[in-house]
């Protein structure tokens, strides 16, 4: 039995297990978020968001809660939003009681912090042989522009909406974009494709991905061709959103010969073939649901019922009895 709460500490958990930047790196982010609220002064400390000392995904947390205390049935999207919540208010009022609607993509003041979220992809980077003062400084002027392009929005549009309805919302972004990158990551070393060609059949293999391409969205080689090989990969499955166009020409430097991600700006496409780079893009929406499911499935195995919505393509992994 989960209350709104235990299903997002859930979800923190699985998370935090799956952070490509490993557990001491998210302890020393935690750590940091502790120290800078204790050197606020006295008038900024009440601005203070409390859940950045123990959430290290600042675009990720519950919204509203009204205090249920058994999640039995949620209402699940990648994109939640107004229609989504009235969907969910009008399916309790037919006798399908939905406890909770859980999106993907942020909303409030997760969407208000995505920017924030993308601070992981600096060691992540590193961690791919970028010095850590190109992978910041390219990151820092990329955040700032995300930053600037959230500030305009009306984040709370759809919270509002769930507020005066009494409907439980939350949302779990980069938790569960860790879980399609560990998955991925995972799947990749098993798999061992040594060509583009052999990644594209292999990414074919996870039903998500054979959803997609029946619905027109399959995997999709940006650049290379199915013959070129490999070489070393990095993934771009967690991290926020995008990163700096900059950051293509690193990754040819430090011997990176394939990105494999969830989707890719159209302006990085030029600086990707100037270094002669292979981008193949999984998919998005397919992308987000397999993080999305693997969170759900262990919702699943609690007795929770999963409701699909919102563009979810739900692909249960749990072992049926
Ligand atoms: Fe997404």
């Amino acid at each position: 039995m989960l209350n709104v709460k235990q299903v997002f500490e859930l979800s923190l958990k699985l998370g935090m297990a799956a952070d490509p930047r490993g557990a001491t790196a998210i302890k020393k982010s935690l750590e940091r978020a502790k120290r800078n609220y204790a050197d606020l002064p006295a008038h900024e400390k009440e601005y203070f968001d409390q859940t950045r000392l123990t959430n290290p995904y600042l675009d990720s947390s519950v919204l509203v809660d009204d205090g249920c205390k058994e999640v039995k049935r949620v209402l699940v999207g990648i994109d939640v939003g107004v229609g989504e919540i009235l969907l969910a208010s009008q399916l309790s009022e037919r006798g399908k009681k939905i406890d909770l609607v859980i999106g993907h993509h942020p909303l409030g003041r997760n969407l208000a912090y995505l920017d924030e979220a993308m601070e992981l992809q600096a060691e992540v980077h590193q961690r791919h042989g970028i010095p850590i003062h190109l992978a910041e400084k390219i990151l820092e002027e990329r955040t700032r522009e995300v930053s600037r392009g959230l500030h305009s929005l009306n984040h709370y549009q759809a919270v509002n909406i769930a507020q005066l309805l009494q409907v439980n919302l939350m949302n779990t972004h980069t938790t569960t974009d860790n879980l399609v990158d560990g998955f991925i990551h995972n799947f990749l070393k098993a798999e061992q494709p040594e060509t583009v060609g052999e990644l594209m059949k292999a990414l074919l293999k996870i039903p998500e991905y054979q959803e997609a391409k029946r619905l027109g969205t399959g995997p999709k080689i940006f650049a290379g061709s199915p013959q070129h090989r490999i070489g070393k990969f990095l993934l771009e499955m967690t991290g926020g959103t995008n990163p700096s166009s900059k950051v293509y020409e690193q990754f040819s430097r430090a011997g990176i010969s394939t990105v494999i991600g969830m989707h890719i700006r159209e302006q990085s496409m030029e600086t990707v073939n100037t270094h002669h780079l292979n981008v193949i893009v999984a998919g998005h929406i397919s992308s987000d649901s397999l993080g999305m499911n693997l969170f759900l499935d262990e919702l699943e195995k609690k007795g929770i019922e999963i409701v699909p919505c919102g563009g979810l393509i739900r692909v249960s992994r749990v072992k049926k009895k």
